[in-house]
């Protein structure tokens, strides 16, 4: 029988973090704390689990963090004046607005609003053109980027390979379709979606898939070729009785009937996730460096 690589998200990440540590003390040389300061709008569960992540990450790392917890009958003026205000603390190198907002706000608008230097999300068009363009000055969204540093730790080649990502989001699906096919990985690859035909059959030409969608165990054994490689970015929440929180969490792959198919995949939770709170820091880190 096959025995896939499960990638380690955790232990991967912990190896950024001490990387993370070594430049926390560089910069203190200089007189430079790293500063992160975290939005949420609203009472989403899981958003207050990931922004209580990475506040309590910052801390760890010896970071200046500050957590805004506002209503979620905030208005958009209100949130674009937090914004404006973080762009101007000279203390706050990074700002990040959790996604999604309440239905209300125009998100597109807030992510306009943050100054594009401290955009440690990677999500204003001045970061998504650097990506695009490959200007390493740019920010890269944390979720793709840790996905990228998994296959790379992993010692797993994108060169020539085909990679299929399913999901166009602007978080994970996009960014993560150009860093495949930039000059430094050169994969050939698509990007599939809800409305795409026959999605098992493009997934099933890919030596690399990546599954973004948000529905969860979609990708099926018969999808999969055997011997690809499977990250699996997808946290959903599905009810189980058996759990004492209610639900379990689950990825967008079924892992049981994927993982004896795979060369390697990640799991969910401990694979995409702790990687992303990592990438948060490393891009925190390089705003402190790039503002000064
Ligand atoms: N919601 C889910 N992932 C992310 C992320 O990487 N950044 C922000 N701001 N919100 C998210």
């Amino acid at each position: 029988m096959n025995i896939p690589r499960i990638l380690d998200g955790k232990s991967v990440a912990a190896a950024v973090l001490d990387e993370c540590r070594a430049e926390v003390a560089a910069l203190a040389e200089k007189g430079i704390v790293p500063g992160l300061a975290v939005v949420l709008v609203g009472e989403d569960p899981a958003s207050q689990v990931y922004v209580g992540s990475k506040t309590r990450t910052c801390a760890e790392l010896g970071f200046h963090s500050r957590k805004i917890e506002l209503p979620a009958a905030t208005t958009q003026d209100e949130l674009l004046k937090v914004v404006r205000d973080l762009n101007a603390d000279p203390a706050i190198h990074g700002i990040l607005v959790q996604s999604p907002p309440p239905a209300h706000i125009d998100e597109e608008a807030v992510i306009r609003a943050i100054d594009p230097r401290k955009d440690v999300d990677g999500f204003h068009p001045e970061n998504v053109a650097k990506l695009a363009l490959e200007d390493p000055t740019g920010f890269v969204p944390c979720t793709p980027a840790g996905c990228m540093k998994l296959l790379e730790v992993a010692g797993i080649s994108t060169q020539g390979a085909e990679a299929v990502v399913i999901g166009r989001s602007m978080i994970v699906g996009k960014p993560m379709a150009l860093l495949l096919v930039s000059k430094k990985s050169n994969a050939t690859v698509t990007i599939a979606h809800s409305r795409s035909k026959d999605l098992p059959a493009i997934c099933r030409r890919a030596d690399i898939v990546v599954a973004a969608v948000g529905r969860p165990e979609m990708v099926k054994a018969d999808w999969v070729k055997p011997g690809a490689v499977v990250i699996d970015v997808g946290i959903n929440r599905v009810e189980d009785a058996s759990k004492k929180s209610g639900y379990r969490l689950t990825g967008d792959v079924a892992y049981a009937e994927v993982a004896p198919l795979c060369s390697a995949i990640t799991p969910v939770p401990g694979g995409v996730g702790p990687m992303t709170i990592a990438m948060l820091m490393k891009n925190t880190l390089q705003a402190a460096r790039q503002l000064g």
